[in-house]
């Protein structure tokens, strides 16, 4: 296949991501046809529902996706339908019919990413997925080509846009929840399905890209520990604010030896590392190589034009290729012998609140569980309660323990009677 007639695109998906990449094709055609040499426009846009109202040219909309990859005229498909399925059928398909494919979906790059990629070297064509994570933040280039001379160390980052809004919300202006996460989907910033960003699965799915790439490991999302958001509660924020710590969702993969760990969860980060001041939509992401030390990439994590703008680079990336009749520049081959290492081996620092009797003696009995589980106490805060009231709440900041430690000493501590309550237990992460 040559560009001989120019790019054309069918488009699978006309929603919130799908609708700002045609309306910026459209606007743009004359400056990126210049850019790439050749004209582009899109012929076919796929939807479910031809009667819902778009902002978009509705003459180029079908339901039919045969339209899109039985069209030999159409050399590059992209894919904004989001989900697993139909998606990774509709992407195979397009590929095994020699199209070069764009698409922003984390959840098939998560999981069938390698087998995609596999197969469009096969093809002799190639699968572009720079918006699957970050958004508008080149990421995905630059762990595939520009950090490839290193040993990664680790990656922490902040690769979900609503929770971080949700969450900057929540501790700057204490939005409820509930309003936090509806503005969030007003802005085009969750997913279809916003359990998603809120249990951390959309993290998890971009941070298994992420350290698949970065360590040459396969790693899937099961392979990914994954804490949501939904269980902070407004006192975590206080006692955060109170310690000079921001909550943020947290992705972390960490070279530990001959293994790695791959976690998604809420953390406590100081307010001097950067990462605690990436704000709304903003997300973050930090790493470390061997070569070239620490590294930050920034910049909007959601919404249609931070997405849009890495899906239309991606296009005018491939077309390179398709002009000058080359697939595959860079090929990825996961080929170390690294392992995944089990949530239970982690180490870190937390953060525990709970409520307790207020008598003597409790805070020695709390104090003796951690003792016994090898778990050091960095620094306690009880605040006076009235004499009337029987319970106290006492926030707890230890060193690094050991992660099946801390486990076992939350059992311990639900057995114990002077615990009423573990209101929560959040891990403490730095820039180390
Ligand atoms: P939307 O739900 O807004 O849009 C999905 C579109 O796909 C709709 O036009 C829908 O049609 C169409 N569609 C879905 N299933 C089918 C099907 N079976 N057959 C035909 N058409 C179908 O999703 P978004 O635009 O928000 O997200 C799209 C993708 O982009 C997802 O993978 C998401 O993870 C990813 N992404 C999103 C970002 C964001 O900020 N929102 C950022 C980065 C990536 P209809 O309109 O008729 O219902
Ligand atoms: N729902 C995702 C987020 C979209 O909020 O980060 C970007 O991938």
């Amino acid at each position: 296949m040559s560009n001989r007639d120019g790019i054309v695109i069918g488009l699978l998906g006309v929603g919130t991501i799908g609708s700002s990449v045609m309306r910026i094709i459209g606007e743009r055609q004359r400056i990126i046809s210049e850019r790439l040499g050749c004209p582009i426009y899109i012929k076919k846009a796929l939807v479910r529902d031809l009667d819902r109202s778009r902002d978009v040219d509705m003459s180029r909309l079908t339901t039919s996706v045969a339209d899109i990859l039985d069209d030999p005229e159409i050399n590059v498909v992209i894919e904004v339908l989001g989900g697993e399925n139909p998606a990774h059928e509709y992407i195979a398909r397009a590929i095994a019919r020699g199209k070069y494919v764009v698409t922003a979906n984390k959840e098939v790059m998560a999981k069938h990413g390698l087998e995609l990629l596999h197969q469009a070297r096969e093809n002799g064509v190639d699968i572009y997925f720079e918006a699957s994570v970050g958004g508008g933040i080149p990421l995905i280039g630059p762990f595939r080509q520009d950090l490839a001379a290193n040993e990664i160390v680790s990656i922490k980052a902040i690769i979900n846009g609503t929770t971080n809004y949700i969450l900057t919300r929540m501790a700057q202006s204490g939005t409820e929840f509930g309003a936090a996460l509806r503005q969030a989907q007003e802005l085009g910033y969750a997913e279809p399905d916003p359990t998603n960003d809120i249990q951390a699965t959309d993290a998890a799915y971009k941070l298994a890209i992420l350290a698949t790439l970065a360590f040459r490991v396969p790693v899937r999302p099961p392979d990914v520990y994954r804490e949501g958001i939904d269980r902070l509660h407004p006192r975590d924020f206080q006692y955060a604010r109170e310690l000079g710590y921001a909550i943020k969702l947290l992705a972390i993969a960490k070279r530990i030896g001959d293994g790695v760990e791959v976690r998604v969860h809420p953390a406590f980060l100081p307010n001097d590392f950067l990462l605690a001041q990436v704000n709304d939509v903003y997300n973050g992401v930090h790493v470390e190589g061997d070569l070239v030390g620490k590294v930050l990439f920034y910049g909007q994590g959601a919404g249609p034009a931070p997405t849009s703008s890495a899906i239309v680079a991606d296009v005018i990336d491939l077309a390179q290729d398709l002009q000058k009749g080359v697939a595959n520049r860079s090929v990825f081959k996961p080929n170390s012998a690294l392992a995944l290492l089990p949530m239970e081996a982690v180490r870190t620092r937390y953060y525990l609140r709970l409520q307790v009797a207020d008598r003597p003696g409790v805070l020695a009995q709390i104090a003796k569980i951690c003792g016994d589980n090898d778990i050091s106490i960095a620094s306690v805060i009880q605040k006076e309660v009235s004499d009337l009231a029987p319970f106290a709440e006492i926030v707890i900041m230890t060193h690094a323990a050991r992660e099946d430690h801390m486990r076992a000493a939350l059992v311990a501590m639900r057995l114990s009677s002077s615990v009423k309550e573990i209101g929560n237990f959040i891990r403490v992460e730095g820039n180390d």
